[in-house]
């Protein structure tokens, strides 16, 4: 019999994508396409996602993704079985935007609509990548998210951990901006650092040895604008030296936190041989980090499952792919389910 085919978008921060997800011969997911518009150049003079310009973007550019995600699946509307659209969390100009327009098909053409929370969709795509299997540990690391989250089932998330102020992609972010060199930062900081000597200056390490899992960076962004100031006027070797220093304070933090989240999972279930840390999230890119993140797990008898980057930062097929899931488990949400800017999993 014929498989599902689901048109996913999502629009909740700048990159509006589109993306078709069906299932192969073996039941196994395929993503038919996956088309990202990435709106950086549009925000880049404000060193930030300027909301109204998002939206403003999003509007612009959806319709020919959605035809594009389409075409390149070589699919039209007609062969659809379900439209799903973030609804949250996430800039809510953008938001409505996405679910609009996935409302709007799914009335034309009379399919169902899928309402998708944007951390559900990073938290199922290790299953789309690696086939995973419930439960497994999810780090999601970007700009404006930071959690650890035991994925139980469809639906069943808990959340173990979060920022209790920014997010580690902003620190990233707000760092680079503090030293000049651009947004988005993670990339340029990553940049900067390379050949750094990442002992030179003392930065805090956040949270380091607490029992909740939790996460805090901005006393360590603080900290950096304080060293860079008592260091001031700086070369662009203490550029590299400080760059370096705050990847490796931000390295340490997450192998602290997630040795302490994999021990927690090994108490709950202690059957599970072979356990799976997934991660996701832009700053799931950077190097430094993904060492440390291996060599924590590699101590505590963990794999760590690490999506290619064009599904591990915000794309449609996440989208998509959770609405596969859900589909497949008959959730449907009705035309009228409205967008959150705010909606934890
Ligand atoms: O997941 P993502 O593309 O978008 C959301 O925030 O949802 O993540 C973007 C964040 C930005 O803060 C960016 O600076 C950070 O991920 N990032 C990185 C790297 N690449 C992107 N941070 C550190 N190192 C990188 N190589
Ligand atoms: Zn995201």
């Amino acid at each position: 019999d014929r498989p599902p085919f689901i048109l996913g978008i999502e629009t909740s921060c700048d990159e509006t994508a589109a993306a078709v997800v069906s299932r192969g011969g073996t039941r196994e997911p395929v993503v038919l396409s996956n088309i990202v518009y990435s709106q950086i150049e549009d925000h880049a003079a404000y060193g930030g996602v300027v909301p109204e310009i998002a939206a403003r973007a999003h509007a612009e550019a959806l319709g020919g993704i959605v035809s594009a995600a389409l075409s390149e699946a070589g699919l039209g509307m007609d062969d659809l079985s379900a439209v799903a659209a973030t609804a949250g969390p996430g800039l809510i100009g953008g938001l409505i935007v996405g679910a609009s327009m996935a409302r709007a098909i799914a009335h034309a053409r009379d399919l169902p609509f899928l309402a998708i929370n944007h951390l559900e969709g990073h938290a199922l795509t290790p299953r789309l990548t690696h086939g995973l299997a419930f439960p497994y540990l999810l780090l999601l690391v970007s700009g404006g998210h930071t959690q650890i989250v035991l994925v139980k089932a469809l639906g069943r998330y808990e959340r173990w951990g979060t920022t209790i102020d920014d997010a580690l992609g902003e620190a990233f972010d707000k760092t680079a901006k503090l030293l000049d060199l651009g947004h988005p930062g993670g990339p340029q900081v990553e940049r900067t650092a390379i050949g750094g000597d990442a002992k030179r200056f003392q930065l805090p390490r956040p949270m380091r040895g607490e029992a909740r899992l939790d996460f805090s960076f901005s006393g360590l962004k603080t900290a950096v604008r304080q060293t860079a100031e008592k260091a001031a006027p700086l070369s662009p070797g203490d550029v590299r030296d400080l760059c370096a220093s705050f990847q490796a304070a931000c390295a340490d933090t997450l192998a602290d936190r997630m040795a302490r989240a994999f021990a927690r999972f090994r108490a709950e279930f202690p059957d599970i041989a072979a356990p799976v840390a997934a991660i996701a999230g832009g700053v799931a890119a950077n190097r430094t980090i993904r060492t440390a993140l291996e060599s924590v797990a590699d101590e505590a008898g963990f794999s760590i499952a690490a999506p290619p980057l064009a599904l591990c930062t915000d794309n449609g097929a996440m989208i998509a792919y959770a609405g596969l899931e859900r589909y497949e488990a008959g959730l449907r949400d009705g035309l009228d389910t409205p967008v959150r800017s705010r909606w934890p999993l």
